[in-house]
């Protein structure tokens, strides 16, 4: 997708995730495996960035702490002004269904409901939906993802590109502050991938959204505004901003 090139400037006083020397220590039996080992990030409100690295570097445990949805084991997250270290699992829930929304590899769907089901049931639990939620968003947001004509399918009634499409409008249905990914891509063709990166710049361009993807691709890693690159529990590189995504 062509757009102007016109310099984009980030506030990093608007931090919307700031993460502080993360630790994440899993145990597995009596070996400690150490997946962060001092993480300190900060994405800007209407940022896109873009985290490479090889795999078991860490990058979906960074993820996940992140949404809110694992506890590091030190180490501090901020997001939008709230910190997360220090709340209890039921405030945390409550800021993940407020703020946050999560994209997946595996689009995880649900079977039994149609594109526009998993998008009302995505408002419901936000808890916007009380009078059918807000149907002019949701019609904006699946013209941009160009779902208008698939409303009705169920998942299996669509293909890959499109499931990951209707996924992508569910995370964002409730314009949550922050959109996480986790290699959107990683189960799509190139031709779908490309759709779907498009859908990403757009909904960052248009919405201002901030995305964080986790990448194995460098083409979808050059559409975002920045690339961070993370080697072994650790951040190599936080990457400089471009312009010319
Ligand atoms: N639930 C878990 N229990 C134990 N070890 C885990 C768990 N999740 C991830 N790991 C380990 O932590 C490291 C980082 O994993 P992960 O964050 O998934 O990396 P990436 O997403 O970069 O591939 C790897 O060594 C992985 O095996
Ligand atoms: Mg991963």
């Amino acid at each position: 997708m062509k757009r102007p090139v016109q310099p984009k400037f980030f506030n990093y006083m608007s931090t919307i995730l700031e993460t502080v020397d993360l630790k994440m220590t899993y145990r597995v039996g009596k070996v400690d495996v150490h997946a962060l080992r001092g993480v300190t990030l900060n994405v800007a409100r209407g940022e896109y960035i873009a985290i490479m690295g090889p795999s078991g570097c860490g990058k979906s445990t960074l993820l996940h702490i992140a949404g809110g949805m694992l506890t590091p084991t030190s180490g501090r997250l901020i997001i939008d002004g709230e910190d997360v270290t220090a709340m209890s699992d039921a405030q945390r829930t409550e800021l993940r269904r407020r703020k946050i929304g999560f994209v997946f590899q595996r689009f995880n769907l649900f079977p039994t409901l149609s594109a526009e089901g998993n998008l009302k049931l995505a408002e419901r639990i936000y808890a916007r939906a009380k009078n059918g939620g807000n149907p002019e968003g949701r019609r904006r947001i699946l013209k941009l993802l160009k779902l208008e004509d698939k409303l009705h399918h169920k998942p299996l009634e669509l293909s890959g590109g499109e499931q990951q499409r209707v996924a992508i409008a569910r995370a964002v249905v409730n314009r949550p502050a922050l959109v996480l990914a986790d290699e959107p891509t990683g189960n799509l063709d190139s031709e779908n991938s490309k759709v779907v990166l498009d859908m990403l710049r757009g909904l960052n361009n248009e919405f201002g959204q901030t995305i964080v993807m986790i990448t194995h691709n460098p083409e979808a890693a050059a559409r975002a505004d920045r690339v961070v690159e993370m080697r072994d529990g650790l951040i190599l590189s936080a990457g400089v901003p471009h312009t010319d995504s």
